[in-house]
């Protein structure tokens, strides 16, 4: 069965749905790779799309984040996905407390992939934004690379 992968940040409009968008750029390398989505810790920015610093950002990566809107973290994602990827510490420790020990989806740092947390660029200047492009295109690869060694989950 192709492994199914959620990425979480805090807000869902920066560093998460550009991990989404850049995973689904891939998954036609990758059929060991099923479904994939995003979403926030937070519900602040629940409907929304993404922030428009991070849309033009990823333009510039070739990406279009556009049609993608916020969600926040539910019971029901501990089940449905495999694997739930936390862009930081405090997200990975929020996730840690939220998850069913029923759950079926194991709950992993980023920075297995990318060797670092990825920053939260919400409240930096405009080179925050691309850093996490740059972070998290190398990091999907790698995550995709361990899902199709069995290194992963
Ligand atoms: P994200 O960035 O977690 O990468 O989506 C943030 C977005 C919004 C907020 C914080 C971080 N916020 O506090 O609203």
């Amino acid at each position: 069965m192709a492994v199914s992968v959620l990425f979480v940040c805090l807000g869902n409009i920066c560093r998460s749905p550009a991990a989404e968008a850049i995973a689904l750029r891939l998954a036609p390398e990758y059929p060991e790779v099923g479904k994939i989505d995003s979403a926030g810790i937070g519900n602040w920015h629940v409907g929304d799309p993404p922030d428009p610093r991070m849309i033009r950002a990823a333009a510039g990566f070739g990406l279009d984040l556009r049609p993608l809107r916020g969600r926040q973290v539910e019971r029901a994602d501990f089940h449905e996905f495999d694997l739930i990827v936390a862009m930081d510490a405090e997200n990975l420790a929020d996730l840690r407390d939220l998850r069913p020990t029923t759950a079926r989806a194991k709950v992993v740092p980023m920075a297995n992939w990318t060797g670092r947390d990825v920053p939260d660029p919400y409240s930096g200047g405009p080179e925050g934004f691309d850093r996490v492009l740059v972070l998290l295109e190398a990091g999907v690869r790698a995550l995709f690379d361990a899902i199709r060694s069995g290194e992963a989950p």
